[in-house]
């Protein structure tokens, strides 16, 4: 049984893969940003063994921190972090102000970094840990009207594939999850559309895409599927670093990729020279 902390477990792929690994029967500390949403989280799985529901905003450190108290109190180490909490905004970079870019960085990226960043010393400690990324499909193809969220989604891979060379050595296994479209909550908040400056020169492209996303609601794939493949990683004996999510993921991340993955991890190890490292060698002479 391992204790693992999920962020954003109010809806869609958190609730869904705190349930699942709950059900595994593992101790699932089901972060939610708010304490309504935890305590809402809290009356729809009473009576189910192993969750935790718990307040948890990533944006915010000291309640990064006091999660971080509450869960050591109770249980010790974390063993698995699903860095799962998001938020999309469709607009083009040229209209969202500057908070509305700052927004979601903080959340999809400075969020899960923060997050990451208060558990590593206990994995470290413990010699094991494992840590999974929510990216995106958006990660690897920037679409117009998804500027900051495809860029919020690339930083975090960029991150998550630093981090994974550097606490290899120490057991710690990154992985990142590339859904494609799923039928979550966030389809419809995207669907619903930010405003559109009434000048702005990108207005027939924004209500385009807004009018697209509406018609395409329900015909995502099912976020069990996402939730179960959370689950396997956790459980895996050798996570993998990429998996691709679904049918659209998976068809465009087929023609996307020219290196297979282990080509990828033999190739940024040599080109500096970092493989003792990695194998939890001494430094070479
Ligand atoms: N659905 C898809 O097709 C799809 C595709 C690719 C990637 N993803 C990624 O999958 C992840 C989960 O999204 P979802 O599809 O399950 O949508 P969702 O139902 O909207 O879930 C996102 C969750 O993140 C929470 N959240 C937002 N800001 C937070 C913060 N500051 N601190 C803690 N939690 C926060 C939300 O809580 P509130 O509702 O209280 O704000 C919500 O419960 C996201 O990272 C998203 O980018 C989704």
């Amino acid at each position: 049984m391992a204790t693992i902390l999920i962020t954003g477990c109010g809806s869609g792929f958190g609730k869904l893969s705190a349930v699942e690994l709950a059900r595994r029967g593992h101790r699932v500390f089901a972060s939610c940003r708010t304490l309504a949403a935890a305590d809402q989280l809290g009356a729809e799985t009473a009576g189910r063994d192993g969750i935790v529901p718990l307040a948890l905003d990533v944006t915010d450190q000291a309640s990064v921190d006091a999660a971080m108290r509450r869960i050591g109190d109770a249980a010790g180490a974390i063993d698995v972090l699903v860095n799962n909490a998001g938020i999309a905004r469709l607009g083009a970079l040229e209209d969202l102000d500057a908070d509305a870019l700052r927004g979601v960085m903080e959340t999809n990226f400075f969020g899960a970094l923060r997050v990451t960043r208060a558990v590593l010393a206990g994995m470290r400690t413990q010699g094991e840990g494992r840590i999974i990324m929510v990216s995106s499909l958006s990660a690897l193809v920037g679409l117009p009207g998804e500027g900051i969220y495809a860029a919020s989604k690339a930083a975090l891979e960029a991150a998550a594939e630093s981090l994974r060379y550097e606490v290899d050595r120490f057991g710690i296994h990154v992985s990142v999850v590339e859904p494609g479209a799923f039928d979550t909550a966030m389809p419809a908040k995207l669907a619903a559309g930010d405003a559109v400056p009434a000048a702005s020169p990108y207005r027939p492209l924004l209500s385009y895409l807004t009018a697209r996303a509406q018609r395409q609601l329900g015909t995502g794939d099912d976020p069990q599927r996402v939730a179960t493949l959370i689950a396997d990683i956790a459980e895996t004996d050798e996570p993998g670093f990429r998996y691709a999510a679904g049918r659209q993921a998976e068809q465009v991340v087929q023609r996307l990729r020219a290196l297979d993955e282990s080509a990828r991890a033999d190739f940024i190890r040599g080109v500096n020279d970092t493989q003792w490292w990695s194998a939890g060698a001494d430094r070479p002479e």
